[in-house]
């Protein structure tokens, strides 16, 4: 259908005065008594455009009005006659190209995040999901750009795998095939399944960036992760996106800068990109959003130990509701007011204690800790996972060993040390907590089109 985007009749400043076809929803409708006006929006931009309907001229218009239904509309592009630097159409003709009836579960009053999640095929009609999903799409691209310009190689490692990058056990089993009593034990039935031996979905692509970086150099994937973690929180969700740069011959320090410089990337494009949107959701989910976002690419971010961090923790006037002491992980509580409270911006926390984080992390000389950082961030708490790998086999084996790992699943993965290992270094990136830091939306089940939790699949 040959039309133009509302975008378009709002940037193209030649096109008033023409006679112009857009489609869209109706957004909202108002009938007087000789004009009638339809706020039209097509996804293309935040803001709707004017449909003036001038009674004398159209006849049977009330269907054209009704919330929901969407219209093609033929008319004049004319300068708006309230709002200075605004268009809007003219109707000459209008064609109903579906009707939507009174039960429409959008009407017009401001519904409630949580209401809205109830409505997932049809929440994207609204204001706050076309600003996230637009911003979305903006911060993806921009990760693309920043990794293609650096000559980053970018990767695509498999989702089904058979070994688990994060050690936590949190994997969804891949099976075509249901246990029965029939199988004498575990083995033999994950031997009669698909693959001959227990699969599931990937937590992390980690593992085989590591193996493409240890030939290309500089990789990095950009895909779906997925959790089966029990915890119902704002900031977990079953399914997610997940940026994993991997880079050869980069140290802690190296992959630091990587990652500030990527934040910082993201939210340059996101300022420039969607002026609109950020307006939006400094109005109306986060005051002050914009000058916030300005400050992050302004200034350098903070660097701290683990040991530091928790001596803060320690002497903080605050009621923490999990105990803090040196060896325990972190809680959100906890992220949140070393980034909140102490630095009051990005933060990378440092050198963690090694029973606390993953087996690849590179081991540190005092034995007790590895060179492995979060960033948190005021607000969202942990956004990226990042840490220098152990390149030393013997260690690697140990660290292995300690956590009761099959050496024999990762055969692959220890063999990059023996056959030229390099120092180096990556980290993961969690789109959705980067879009509610960018937006200032607090739960992450609204900053994806169709979130997974535990016990909700829409
Ligand atoms: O800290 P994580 O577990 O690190 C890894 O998976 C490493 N293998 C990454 C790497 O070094 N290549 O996860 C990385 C990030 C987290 O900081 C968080 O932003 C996001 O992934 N993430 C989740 N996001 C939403 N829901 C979940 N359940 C998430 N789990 C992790
Ligand atoms: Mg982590």
């Amino acid at each position: 259908m040959k039309h133009i985007d509302i975008i378009d009749i709002f940037e193209k400043k030649e096109l008033i005065g023409t006679k112009a076809t857009v489609c869209g929803w109706v957004r909202t409708s108002r009938d007087s008594k000789n004009m009638a006006f339809i706020e039209l929006n097509d996804g293309t931009s935040l803001k709707h455009l004017q449909i003036v309907i001038d009674k004398a001229k159209m006849s049977e218009i009330s269907l054209f009005l009704k919330l929901g239904t969407s219209l093609k509309v033929v008319g004049e592009v004319v300068n708006s006659a309230v709002a200075a630097d605004s268009v809007e159409i003219n109707a000459e003709e209008i064609v109903v190209l579906g009707e939507c009836p009174p039960e429409y579960p959008l009407q017009k009053k401001r519904h409630t995040l949580e209401y809205l999640r109830t409505i997932p095929h049809l929440r994207v009609r609204t204001n706050t999901f076309n600003a996230v999903l637009r911003v979305r799409s903006v911060v993806s691209a921009a990760v693309h750009e920043f990794f293609q310009d650096r000559r980053y190689v970018y990767i695509h490692t498999p989702l089904i795998t058979a070994s688990d990058c994060e050690g936590a056990g949190e994997m969804f089993k891949v099976t075509t095939i249901g246990y029965s009593k029939d199988y004498k034990s575990e083995e033999e039935y994950n031997a009669d399944d698909f693959f001959g031996k227990r699969a599931a979905l990937s937590v992390s692509g980690q593992l085989e960036g590591e193996v493409a970086a240890m030939a290309m150099g500089k990789i990095y994937t950009f895909g779906p992760s997925f959790r089966a973690e029990k915890s119902n929180t704002p900031r977990h969700v079953a399914e997610f996106w997940h940026v994993e740069p991997e880079v050869a011959f980069a140290e802690l320090p190296d992959i630091i800068e990587i990652a500030e410089d990527l934040i910082k990337y993201i939210i340059n494009a996101v300022l420039q990109k969607c002026p609109e949107e950020l307006k939006f959701f400094n109005q109306h989910f986060e005051k002050g959003l914009i000058e916030k976002l300005e400050a992050v690419v302004n200034n350098d971010f903070a660097v701290m130990t683990y040991t530091e961090a928790i001596e803060h923790l320690l002497k903080a006037d605050k009621q923490f509701q999990y105990p803090v002491e040196w060896g325990s992980d972190l809680m959100t509580e906890h992220e949140r007011y070393i980034s909140e409270e102490i630095c009051k911006k990005p933060v990378f926390l440092t050198d963690y204690p090694k029973e606390i984080k993953s087996f690849y992390m590179k081991q540190n000389p005092d034995g007790k800790t590895v060179a492995a950082t979060d960033l948190l961030v005021p607000g969202v708490g942990e956004i990226i996972g990042c840490s220098e790998r152990e390149a030393d086999l013997d260690k690697l084996l140990e660290a292995m060993q300690v956590r009761g790992m099959s050496i024999e699943d990762y055969e692959h993965y220890i063999a990059l040390r023996r056959f030229g290992s390099v120092p180096h270094s990556g980290f993961g990136l969690g789109l959705e907590r980067m879009i509610m830091y960018v937006t200032g939306v607090q739960n992450i089940r609204d900053v994806i089109l169709y979130p997974r939790t535990v016990g909700s699949i829409y």
